[in-house]
């Protein structure tokens, strides 16, 4: 029985989505024998209530110079972290007289810019030598390592103490959680603040959003859960507040244990949870129910729509949907080409499943009959933008939460 990351006790795997390639792995066609697999199971602990993969990629075949997600791909993303720069200042900086603040997976700094730009002190870490290349040539200060505690105790010593401390899709990364949480500890000032937010455990389970579950996310954090973690460090959760971005996420506001009030939002929020059943074994069986349907009916369709002889493409080459094509079986026969905005993927081939990346144009020039929405995440935004592929009779798939056209 695999142990459970944060509590050392033994973890439930629940579901099983077999061989699954690198999710960012994009790869050219001379690739495609040396490709690298492992097998992506989820578990549930009943002790630390985290889930969580039970068998781990490195991470360095995961985060290095040919990074393929660059964050500032999206406008509603950059917008999002405005807002997410602005909520920090307001609430955690406004008292401090030389603010410092760090945020980890700072990619090409589509947050720390805001706070670049208006002179306050900052530092990226950012271990993806090519997104954080972006971020230093808009001047935002980036150091291009793995967080953990031994780099926090040298960015004091460097820099002093922070009053913020920031990640946003990240946390879940890295399964060496407790050394990033003795890292936060040492390096927050007495008020200082961990600000960090992830998809949310809640609205994968209640939306069947299997396809957040891949290699790079190894944890799958709720309430319950980052409270457990975040005590064994002296720290406490005082404030949550869910967000709308990637399909449902939730902020976690932390600090020194005792500094700070707790919100009410953290009692409510764990009620929540309590009634969705989260520390409940039966919940994740039903959910590993509910993603087997969910590939069946999606297979069912675009066997359906092959059948019939209509064309269809597929929207956004995401990371996410490494974990659709490779588990549901979906082959360059059903789906004929990703279209995606990000040069560094085009005319490269999925991970796995081997469907080629072509640039927005090649869908834009010749619409398909039917586009597989895998950006789902980013749907508002996008089907904004594709106006005319619908006026002109075209449809979206869409699979989150349920099988259906749009
Ligand atoms: N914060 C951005 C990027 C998320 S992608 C956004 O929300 O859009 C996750 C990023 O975390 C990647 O750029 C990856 O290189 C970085 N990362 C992974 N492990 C890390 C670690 N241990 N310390 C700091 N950054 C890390
Ligand atoms: P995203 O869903 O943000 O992340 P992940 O890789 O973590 O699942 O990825 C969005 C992808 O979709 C990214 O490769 C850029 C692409 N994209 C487009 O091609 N067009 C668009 O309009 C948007 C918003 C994204």
């Amino acid at each position: 029985m695999p142990k459970c990351l944060i509590s050392g006790a033994e973890t439930e795997t629940f579901l099983s989505f077999g061989r699954m390639p690198i999710a960012n792995g994009f790869l050219d066609r001379g690739e495609f024998q040396s490709e690298y697999f492992f097998e992506l199971k989820v578990g549930y602990c009943p002790e630390s209530k985290m889930v969580q993969l039970t068998e781990l990629v490195e991470r360095e075949r995961m985060f290095h110079e040919n990074y393929a997600f660059f964050s500032s791909t999206s406008r509603r993303m950059a917008e999002h972290f405005g807002r997410f720069a602005e909520f920090v200042q307001r609430s955690y900086l406004a008292r401090s007289s030389d603010p410092f603040v760090v945020e980890i997976g700072s990619n090409d700094g589509i947050m720390l810019q805001h706070f670049a730009s208006r002179g306050i002190r900052h530092l990226g870490i950012e271990p993806s030598a090519n997104v954080a290349k972006v971020a230093q040539s808009k001047g935002v200060h980036t150091i291009s390592e793995f967080f953990d505690e031994a780099l926090a105790q040298r960015i004091v010593a460097e820099h002093g103490q922070a009053d913020a401390f920031m990640g946003a899709n990240v946390m879940c990364h890295i399964p060496y959680m407790h050394s990033v949480m003795a890292g936060v500890r040492r390096l927050l000032k007495p008020t200082g603040v961990l600000v960090f937010e992830d998809p949310y455990l809640g609205d994968i389970i209640q939306k069947t959003s299997y396809d957040q579950i891949y290699d790079e996310h190894a944890f799958y954090f709720s309430v319950a859960s980052v409270e457990y973690l975040v005590a064994r460090h002296e720290l406490e959760l005082i404030d949550v507040v869910p967000q709308h971005v990637h399909g449902g996420s939730m902020r976690y506001v932390i600090g020194h244990r005792g500094a700070h009030p707790v919100s009410e939002n953290v009692i409510k929020q764990r009620l929540f949870e309590q009634e969705l059943g989260l520390e409940r074994p039966e919940t994740y069986q039903q959910f590993a129910r509910n993603v087997a349907r969910s590939k069946q009916e999606l297979m069912t369709l675009l066997r359906d729509l092959k059948q019939q002889g209509k064309r269809v493409a597929a929207y956004g080459a995401t990371s996410k949907s490494t974990t659709v094509t490779n588990y549901c079986g979906i082959t360059p026969d059903l789906v004929q080409y990703i279209s995606d905005t990000t040069p560094i993927k085009q005319g490269k081939f999925s991970p796995g499943a081997h469907i080629p990346v072509v640039a927005h144009d090649v869908f834009a020039k010749n619409y398909p009959d039917l586009a597989l929405l895998f950006a789902w995440n980013h749907g508002e935004e996008i089907m904004a933008n594709e106006r005319a592929f619908t006026d002109h009779g075209g449809k979206f798939i869409l699979y989150v939460p349920k099988v259906h056209l749009a």
